[in-house]
């Protein structure tokens, strides 16, 4: 039951992902939290992405797709796969497609995140991260209880630094222009099942698990 998420930044991918995955014991893939622990580490992969990630430009698609074939190639076939983030065109989309064949697996759902424009604007303005658990919050819809720290690992919580308005605004126009051809691939494919993700956590969630009842693999 592998699945994968597409949507703008913001639109609560993250979010559900780190949910969906506790509940069906899932192995959670974010193209961009792979990139921030890269970062974080300073490795050659971080120096080479810093740029493209501050200013919310896609990474080149070899440097990010060798990155998810690493990924790949340390689960075993019963491991299933939220792919949070990735692929973000065509072309990774393509790449996606010959990797999932040659490691004999399936995608068996597509979660489109549909939002408007100025909602997500005003949620990455607000967002609150914590880089090891990977929990996100909000600093009004979703506060921690404890200002500034993890509920689950203590941790300090960070601003992202993409999270600037200005720099919210670029990603967008990166999704619109290259991401979205990827609601008509998967749609061909039989697969693409469209979420409103302005409801609540809890509503998206709810509907998200009812979508995975209704079909198994
Ligand atoms: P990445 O980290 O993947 O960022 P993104 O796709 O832009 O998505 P976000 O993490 O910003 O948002 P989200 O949808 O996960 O929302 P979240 O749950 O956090 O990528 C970052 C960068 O890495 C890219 O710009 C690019 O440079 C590079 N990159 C990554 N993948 C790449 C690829 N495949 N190819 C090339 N480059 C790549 O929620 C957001 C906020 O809203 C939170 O505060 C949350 O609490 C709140 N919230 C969530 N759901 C709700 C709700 N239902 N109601 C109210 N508030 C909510």
């Amino acid at each position: 039951m592998d699945i994968l998420f597409i949507g703008p930044p913001g639109s609560g991918k993250g979010t559900q992902a780190v949910k969906l995955a506790e509940r069906k014991k899932l192995k959670h893939l974010s193209t961009g939290d792979l990139f921030r622990k890269h970062l974080k580490e300073k490795s050659s992969l971080g120096q080479q992405v810093q740029l493209y990630i501050d200013k919310g430009e896609l990474v080149p698609d070899r440097l990010t797709n060798d990155m998810v074939e690493v990924f790949l190639k340390e689960l075993s076939l019963e491991e299933k796969i939220i792919f949070d983030g990735f692929p973000r065109n065509l072309f990774q989309a393509s790449a996606l497609d010959q990797m999932l064949k040659q490691a004999g697996r399936q995608l068996a759902h597509v979660f489109y995140f549909e939002i408007a424009d100025d909602q997500v604007v005003d949620r990455l303005t607000g967002r609150l991260w914590a880089p090891k658990s990977g929990c996100i919050y909000h600093i009004r819809n979703k506060p921690p209880q404890k200002a500034g720290i993890c509920d689950q690992s203590g941790e300090a919580l960070i601003v992202r630094s993409d999270d600037k308005e200005e720099i919210v605004r670029s990603r967008l126009k990166v999704f619109h222009e290259n991401t979205k051809p990827l609601i008509d691939y998967y749609e061909k494919k039989g697969l693409l099942n469209r979420i409103s993700a302005e409801t609540s956590p809890e509503t998206v969630f709810q509907s998200l698990l009812k979508a995975l009842e209704g079909k198994s693999g």
